[in-house]
């Protein structure tokens, strides 16, 4: 059995680079599904969500070549089918960015219902709602969606709920339909930003991103060019955590500062010094830390991404806290693993109320990638040694973790035991 195993106690000193936005990469290489032409897209994170989104475009038909391990060429111009391989889209969220590009490109498409990280209910009836009012005709037939369309044309859709997978997907759909779309309540967060940067880059009409309504007008064709992906959000904040909780002074480098802004004036409140810099923000903790109260909410409130490792933080830290889950119906299963270590947190609903105290090493499990890697932070703090089961979560979402953690000073290697 494969686990990563930490000895917790010390403090953390270095520099550590941020790399591309997950969520960004996951979206944007299903987007150039929708050129006709070759995109170079660079930065991207050496993920195994990557991986698996790349796997997907080369069995419907694109070409894709790696320049360099964060840098592909994306070429699109003969796909061969719009059925996505299901063995492969049911095992990840974002592979639900399929039926938007290639609805968009092809008319049709057909798609496994998305996996990924099991916390609540994940609905897609927003994708959905958008392709319809578009044109299209959407059914899901024993976990599959067909989708398909003469031609899509441009729509006003209302989101009820603020959602980054259906925000993005419609502009997707959007972009080559024959008219204006226009996204109400759109999400705002920095990856919804980058997606519509990606799509404006390769001859695209999208205006707004960023602002609760986008407005995307379709085109003919788009062309292929070049494109870098944003610094990666809630690896920055992962980071961040990390240093406010193991302590000790922390360069997390290529980041973009005000991406950060909710973490870091809460961090600010608990009592850790923060400089921030161009591309870059310093994390300094030397004494006690005071509890705080969160609520997670759409960007620019504080990332739901980022709940579970301000969790582990909180629990290490004297005072009483809670933490808020409001994007979420079901994002606290992790809470039991901390406890197992010593954490005094009592969830009631949607808000988890914590005792902070000294943590103990123990044996626990990632559910998911974020509450992996608030299991990493828990056991960077706690005094003893840690070993998590289950890193496969966190190598989704973290690239090269331990050599990059060990730079800092994290006693973390990863060990594999005889089942
Ligand atoms: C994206 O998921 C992220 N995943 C999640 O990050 C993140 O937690 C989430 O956005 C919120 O920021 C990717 O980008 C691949 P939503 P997504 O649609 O798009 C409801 C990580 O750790 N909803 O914004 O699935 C939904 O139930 C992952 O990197 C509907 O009701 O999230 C939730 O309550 C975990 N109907 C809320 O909206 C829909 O059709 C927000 O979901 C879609 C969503």
């Amino acid at each position: 059995m494969e686990k990563l195993k930490i000895t917790g106690g010390n403090q953390l000193f270095g520099e550590i680079a941020v790399c591309g936005a997950k969520n960004a990469a996951v979206a944007i290489i299903p987007a150039a599904l929708l050129v006709d032409g070759v995109c170079r897209i660079e930065n991207i994170p050496d993920i195994k969500d990557v991986r698996l989104i790349i796997d997907m475009l080369v069995q419907l038909g694109a070409r894709v070549t790696y320049i360099d391990d964060t840098t592909i060429e994306v070429d699109s111009s003969n796909l061969k089918t719009c059925i996505a391989p299901a063995s492969l889209a049911s095992k990840m969220r974002a592979s639900y960015y399929l039926l938007g590009a290639l609805l968009g490109r092809m008319n049709r498409a057909e798609v496994s219902l998305p996996g990924g990280c099991n916390f609540g209910t994940r609905p897609i009836d927003l994708h959905e709602k958008g392709f319809r009012a578009m044109g299209a005709n959407v059914e899901i037939t024993d976990g599959i969606v067909y989708a398909q369309a003469q031609k899509l044309c441009g729509a006003t859709i209302y989101l009820d709920t603020v959602s980054v997978g259906a925000t993005i997907n419609i502009m997707l759909a959007a972009v080559l339909a024959k008219g204006k779309t226009i996204i109400e309540n759109a999400a705002k967060e920095p990856h919804i930003v980058d997606v519509a940067n990606f799509l404006n880059a390769m001859g695209a009409n999208v205006r707004g991103a960023g602002t609760d309504v986008i407005r995307i007008t379709g085109v003919e064709k788009m062309r292929g060019g070049s494109y870098s992906i944003i610094p990666d959000q809630i690896e920055a904040g992962t980071f961040m955590l990390l240093a406010a909780a193991a302590g000790g002074e922390v360069l997390v480098r290529n980041i973009i500062p005000r991406h950060m802004n909710c973490l870091t004036s809460k961090l600010e409140e608990m009592g850790v010094n923060i400089t921030e810099y161009d591309d870059s923000i310093r994390i300094e903790r030397n004494g006690k830390l005071r509890g705080t109260s969160v609520r997670t909410m759409p960007y620019p409130g504080f990332p739901t991404d980022l709940q579970p490792q301000i969790v582990a933080l909180l629990s290490t830290v004297d005072g009483k806290s809670t933490v808020d889950e409001n994007v979420w119906d079901n994002r606290f299963q992790y809470v039991e693993q901390l406890q197992n270590m010593g954490a005094d947190i009592c969830v009631s609903g949607k808000r988890a109320s914590i005792c902070g105290q000294k943590l103990h090493g123990a044996q626990v499990t990632a559910t998911d990638l974020r509450a992996g890697a608030a299991l990493i932070i828990a056991g960077a703090a706690a005094q003893g040694v840690t070993e998590i089961s289950s890193p496969h979560y966190i190598d989704r979402g973290y690239s090269d973790i331990e050599r990059r953690l060990r730079s800092i000073g994290v006693k973390i290697e990863r060990i594999f035991e005889a089942d």
